[in-house]
């Protein structure tokens, strides 16, 4: 909307390449991205790798780290005491109530950053982005740590689970630290209209490259009772 270009790094393995991004920031750059852990391959970069690359990035570049995924991660990398002692002003974490806690429908997440910065995005906020319902929820589900527990020990077992059916069935997948798995199936297509006509909901992955692929997301092992 704003004219500004991308410019896109190719991935090594699957997950980001901090050093080719770091790498391809030059005068012009304003905004990076890096969602971690990633979608839709479920890579995670590892704690020294974002160090690193936290520390190559000139301090008037915008930082944004998408952790839509961070709550899943059994030891997560806590960037909070970069912002919180004033070490890094130019990073933003994004985080969602859509992934573990369940709330997609409220539309409601939250960034953190320096006190300078979100006063800055507070001049372009609209006035009446959330509503009031949604962050009733989404207080109450930062006080349900049971919830958080139970959701993340369900993932990790479900990873688990299709991984290793993976390996079993012969099919190559992306090692998965996020709520999700990407497997490589052939015809991502054929397959995903094939589980859907079956009641089993998937992603194709043709939109991001990968048309042999297909992400299939941790639900319960077992189906929910029919309500009566
Ligand atoms: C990396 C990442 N960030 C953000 C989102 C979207 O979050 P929200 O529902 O808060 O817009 C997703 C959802 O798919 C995601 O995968």
């Amino acid at each position: 909307m704003f004219g500004a270009q991308t410019k896109t790094v190719s991935a090594n393995h699957y997950g980001h390449d901090l050093n080719a991004m770091a790498e391809a920031v030059d005068q012009r750059t304003r905004v990076v991205f890096v969602a971690n852990p990633n979608n839709p391959t479920g890579t995670l970069a590892s704690k020294g790798a974002v160090t690193d690359f936290l520390a190559r990035i000139p301090d008037d570049v915008l930082i944004v780290m998408d952790e839509a995924y961070f709550e899943y991660l059994p030891d997560p990398t806590d960037l909070l005491p970069l912002i919180r002692s004033g070490k890094k002003p130019n990073l933003l974490l994004m985080r969602t109530f859509s992934k573990i806690y369940g709330l997609s429908g409220l539309r409601i997440g939250y960034g953190v950053g320096s006190p300078e910065l979100i006063q800055r995005m507070e001049k372009v906020r609209q006035p009446f982005n959330v509503n009031a319902i949604a962050q009733a929820g989404a207080l109450a589900a930062l006080d349900d740590q049971e919830h958080v527990d139970r959701t993340r020990l369900n993932n990790a077992e479900g990873v688990e689970f299709f991984q290793k059916a993976f390996v079993q069935m012969g099919l190559e997948h992306v090692p998965s630290y996020a709520n999700f798995v990407l497997v490589k199936v052939g015809d991502g297509k054929q397959v995903f209209d094939y589980l859907q006509k079956n009641g089993v909901i998937t992603r194709p992955m043709a939109g991001y490259q990968l048309p042999e692929w297909l992400r299939i997301s941790v639900g319960l092992s077992k189906r929910k009772p029919a309500m009566s």
